[in-house]
């Protein structure tokens, strides 16, 4: 069935690079293994260095593996036609500062074959998903850090992707910025669009994917589901709304009756720092 085969399979990725100090070899990528099946968000994490933007290079073909395979939905990277159903969005997208938001998206998509009334249609509907209909005709040497990445975002997904690869998709961005990156990522998760991530903001990661990867000096050091790596499996929290002292007294009294339970602690939540500067900034905003 179409699919059971995975979006993206790197088997015992190896990469070394020449480095020009008396040709020693670096090793960037030390064995890495993962997959991703359709319709996953996948955040591959780890510090500066540690070989994500080399794995998702060696993925699209734009590096050759020193050993091991890539695939992308079972086409082997070192084939061009893998990379028909991909979008990507480099460390440092690259545009031309000349021209405007709609023209850049134009020029993207007259690349991936698109034309006429259907071209006009995708410009127009990508401008509107990365919310810039308003700068469409705006020099791209005006826009600011976060429109960039919305615009690179944008042309990654011209050629309607099953799959789409974001090299630090919230680089530089401030946390407006990328919490519409982060909404932006999950409407494509809703439309069922594989997306394939790496950062080192682990906040963000935590917000949007299923599945997480550390990776740290070229090895996968933990993977898997991340509601499973970070649950702490024998405890359980309750949160209650509007508690009065009575009732705390009477649930602690409760859970210290009963044999083999231990209360660990109680208070009140705490926000996250993203949490609390949005609630200051924008949603500040939106209040009338
Ligand atoms: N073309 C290259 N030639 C030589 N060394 C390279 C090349 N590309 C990457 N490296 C080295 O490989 C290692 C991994 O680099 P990579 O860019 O994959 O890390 P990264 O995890 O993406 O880091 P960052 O978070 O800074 O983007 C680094 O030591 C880097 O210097
Ligand atoms: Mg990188």
């Amino acid at each position: 069935m179409e699919n059971s085969i995975p979006a993206v399979e790197i088997k015992n990725l190896v990469k070394d690079f020449r480095t020009s100090f008396r040709k020693q070899m670096l090793r960037a990528v030390d064995g890495v293994s993962l997959r991703i099946m359709p319709g996953e968000v996948y955040g591959l994490i780890g510090p500066n260095g540690s070989g994500k933007s080399t794995t998702m290079k060696a993925l699209l073909g734009l590096v050759a593996p020193t050993a091991g395979q890539c695939a992308i939905f079972g086409k082997d990277s070192l084939k061009v036609d893998s990379r028909n159903d991909v979008g990507f969005l480099p460390e440092n997208p690259y545009f031309y500062k000349h021209l405007s938001g709609a023209e850049t998206l134009r020029f993207y998509g007259k690349l991936c074959g698109l034309k006429g009334k259907v071209l006009d249609e995708r410009v127009s509907e990508l401008l509107a998903l990365v919310d810039l209909e308003g700068a469409r005709d705006r020099r791209l040497g005006g826009y600011s850090k976060g429109m960039l990445q919305r615009i690179g975002l944008a042309q990654a997904l011209v050629q309607e992707p099953r799959l789409v690869i974001l090299d630090e998709p919230t680089a530089g961005v401030d946390p407006i910025g990328s919490r519409q990156i982060r909404d932006l990522i999950l409407k494509l998760k809703e439309r069922g669009i594989t997306v394939f991530l790496c950062s080192h903001l682990l906040e963000q990661v935590q917000e949007v994917c299923d599945h997480v990867g550390i990776i740290f000096r070229g090895k996968m050091v933990k993977e898997g589901k991340l509601d499973e790596l970070i649950a702490i499996e024998d405890q359980t929290e309750i949160v209650v709304k509007d508690a009065t002292p009575e009732l705390l007294a009477e649930i602690t009294a409760l859970i210290e009756k009963s044999a083999g339970t231990t209360l660990l602690r109680t208070g009140k939540p705490r926000t996250t720092l993203e949490r609390l500067f949005l609630r200051e900034t924008i949603n500040r905003e939106e209040q009338p």
